[in-house]
């Protein structure tokens, strides 16, 4: 099969088919098992670009990471008052500078379209690291991982995304993934941070001919945690409120813990994108559900394979 991600942008999570996830998972089986030398020889004197306009601390560690596991290095910048943004540059000036000191550039950026901008600009491939609420394509791919690796396969399986479905933007990417697979979804939140209705409208269309995704939007956690074999916990996004009165709504409104846990079928997994706040409460770290750490190991391993996947046909 020819490699579909060769010095390709990512940037969305619909511009890709489940075989070209399916050859992601076993590239990252692959380079997990790969001898050092070999690993090392995927990325060795190419260039990561980072250009990072938002807090962050999971997704810029993990693909600094991946680079140098596969032999490359990083450049660019996690805040912007160290660069020349602050006199006043331009979004395109800037994205053209750090291109041009790279092979590859990942972008975070607050607002939606930012990196589909920055890949027309760009000659390098563009991977969104985040935009807005609109996707965060990375995390789905490797959330993605962490079910087929922990539960043995992604078909068949009920999965449950709690929270903050309005603004969480790993959510979208997840789901637009999910609508390759033949997977009942159920989504639970308060009703005002209920899912946007891009992410279910059309769906037939990024799910492809063969869409069996079953979607049923819910408010109450306890009414399915005992049927499901995943459950996605999100934060309350804070930050992308337009006011604090509207966030005060929904604060504390939804949770996990280890007592709730206890309802679940024993085999079923809790994962998170990470950060969590208190939707996760700490004493569900302990018992067998808990897949959230394990989920930022893979997630370096799925960032690894990919970065060498943009790199080399
Ligand atoms: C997520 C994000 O930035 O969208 N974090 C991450 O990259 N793992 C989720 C979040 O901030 O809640």
């Amino acid at each position: 099969m020819a490699n579909p991600f060769y010095k390709r942008d990512v940037l969305s999570l619909k511009d890709f088919k489940r075989e070209d996830l399916e050859l992601l998972f076993s590239t990252t089986d692959k380079l997990t098992e790969m001898k050092y030398r070999e690993r090392v020889s995927l990325g060795e004197g190419r260039i990561l670009g980072i250009m990072f306009f938002e807090p962050s601390t999971r997704t810029r560690l993990s693909f600094e990471s991946a680079m140098a596991s596969i032999g490359g290095t990083s450049v660019g910048f996690s805040e912007t008052k160290t660069t020349s943004i602050e006199k006043g540059e331009s979004f395109a000036d800037t994205v053209r500078i750090v291109e041009a000191n790279s092979d590859v550039v990942v972008l975070r950026h607050p607002m939606e379209g930012s990196a589909r901008f920055a890949s027309e600009i760009s000659l390098k491939p563009i991977v969104s690291g985040g935009t807005g609420t609109e996707e965060h394509p990375t995390q789905a791919m490797l959330d993605l991982y962490t079910i087929y690796k922990e539960k043995g396969r992604i078909d068949g399986l009920r999965i449950c995304i709690v929270g903050d479905l309005k603004y969480g933007r790993t959510v979208y990417s997840l789901i637009y993934a999910l609508s390759k697979y033949d997977v009942k979804v159920d989504l639970v939140s308060p009703p005002i941070l209920k899912i946007r209705r891009e992410a279910t409208y059309n769906l037939e269309k990024i799910a492809g001919k063969d869409k069996s995704i079953e979607i049923t939007e819910r408010e109450s956690l306890k009414s399915v945690l005992h049927e499901v074999d995943v459950v996605y916990v999100t934060r309350i996004q804070r930050e992308r409120f337009p006011d604090e009165q509207e966030y005060e709504k929904v604060r504390g409104s939804y949770y996990l813990d280890a007592e709730l846990a206890g309802m679940m079928k024993s085999d079923a997994i809790v994962m998170h994108p990470l950060p969590r706040l208190d939707e996760i409460r700490p004493d569900l770290d302990a018992t067998p559900h808990a897949r959230y750490f394990k989920q930022v190991q893979y997630g370096r391993n799925v960032r690894a394979a990919l970065l060498s996947l943009i790199l080399n046909s």
